[in-house]
């Protein structure tokens, strides 16, 4: 069992994502943060709870975190997310107060009493804040998985920034210098392997087939995010992000990637870049591991083993992808 924090925005991808860690019964959450991401932290709490609740996994906590960025003036996404976070799909509130005890105080004393490590799904604004208080609690973190930033891939939000680090770049910068500081490793999800992963019509039509009521979930969240991915991109489908950062945390070998080292832009035309060194010009220590290949069938079965409850433990049936044989394949890592 691995102890893990999952500090997130939640969000569409953030509930999909919640959805595959509450099935996980190698991880032991001990916890959910929230921080002002798609949506204020306050909202998103309320959202964690209601993919907790479709998961039956309210016995997690919730913790309210940070509710705006460090510096950068708030801005939220939800143009993407909807106005309720969950693709206006307005699901009913789960009743109950939420603990008086703020994320970041929360972060601060379960790292003090044992090691923990998080699954960073939004803006890293809440370990930013804590390392800054508490520069040494870096090493009572065995792994920092945060879904953001790019490599080769273009942006979201920008032409070259992913959303959670443009939207607060100063919390990305401090968490990637404080893992630099300590010699380790953060392992950055970035675009270049999630836009390979998209929740196509299909994909949603098996889901509802092998499992109605979580398919049904799923579609009530997904709709406005697919007609957002339509509109914008002319995608069929919707790029899910944030589940893969959980996938790869429970099994690494779904992705290949590069340990190098990396900052991030914090202003003007470039702020939330992640400038990678690939090529070792500054001569530093690496201090990421940016993930650059998927292997998308391998997530697909994960995912959807994970999450359908009509599968009862059976591993999902390969989805026959365009042009390729059903069954057992090598991994098929995408670049
Ligand atoms: O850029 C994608 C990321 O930003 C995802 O985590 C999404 O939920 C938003 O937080
Ligand atoms: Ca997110």
């Amino acid at each position: 069992m691995s102890k893990v924090i999952i500090d997130c925005d939640p969000g569409i991808d953030d509930a999909l994502a919640l959805l595959l860690a509450a099935s996980a019964p190698e991880l032991e959450i001990v916890g959910v943060t929230t921080v002002s991401g798609n949506v204020p932290a306050d909202v998103g709490a309320q959202n964690a709870r209601k993919a907790l609740r479709q998961a039956g996994r309210l016995d997690i906590p919730v913790y309210m975190g940070a509710m705006a960025p460090l510096q950068a003036p708030y801005t939220d996404a939800r143009d993407t997310h909807g106005q309720d976070g969950l693709g206006e799909s307005f699901l009913p509130e789960v009743p109950g107060a939420f603990p008086a005890c703020s994320a970041g105080a929360f972060l601060e004393e379960t790292l003090e009493r044992e090691e923990t490590a998080v699954i960073a799904l939004g803006p890293l604004t809440n370990l930013a804040r804590l390392f800054q208080r508490r520069p040494e609690l870096v090493e009572r973190i065995p792994r920092l998985v945060s879904m953001g930033g790019n490599f080769k891939s273009h942006g979201n939000c920008s032409p070259v920034a992913e959303y959670n680090y443009w939207c607060d770049p100063d919390a990305a910068q401090i968490c990637y210098q404080a893992f630099s500081q300590a010699g380790k490793i953060l392992e950055m999800v970035g675009l270049d392997v999630t836009r390979k992963i998209v929740l196509t019509p299909d994909r949603l039509a098996y889901m509802e087939r092998l499992d109605p009521e979580t398919g049904a979930f799923v579609r009530a969240i997904t709709r406005f995010y697919m007609d957002f991915h339509w509109e914008q991109e002319g995608i069929l489908g919707c790029v899910i992000n944030d589940p893969l950062a959980v996938a790869y945390f429970l099994d690494p070998s779904l992705c290949r990637g590069l340990d190098r080292f990396l900052a991030v832009e914090t202003e003007g035309l470039c702020r939330g870049q992640t400038v990678v060194d690939a090529m070792d010009f500054w001569k530093k220590q690496p201090n990421s591991r940016v993930l650059t290949q998927v292997d998308v069938r391998g997530f697909w079965r994960l995912f959807l083993s994970g999450i359908l409850k009509g599968l009862n433990g059976r591993p999902a049936p390969d989805l026959p992808e365009e042009g390729k044989a059903v069954g057992k394949e090598e991994p098929a890592y995408e670049w």
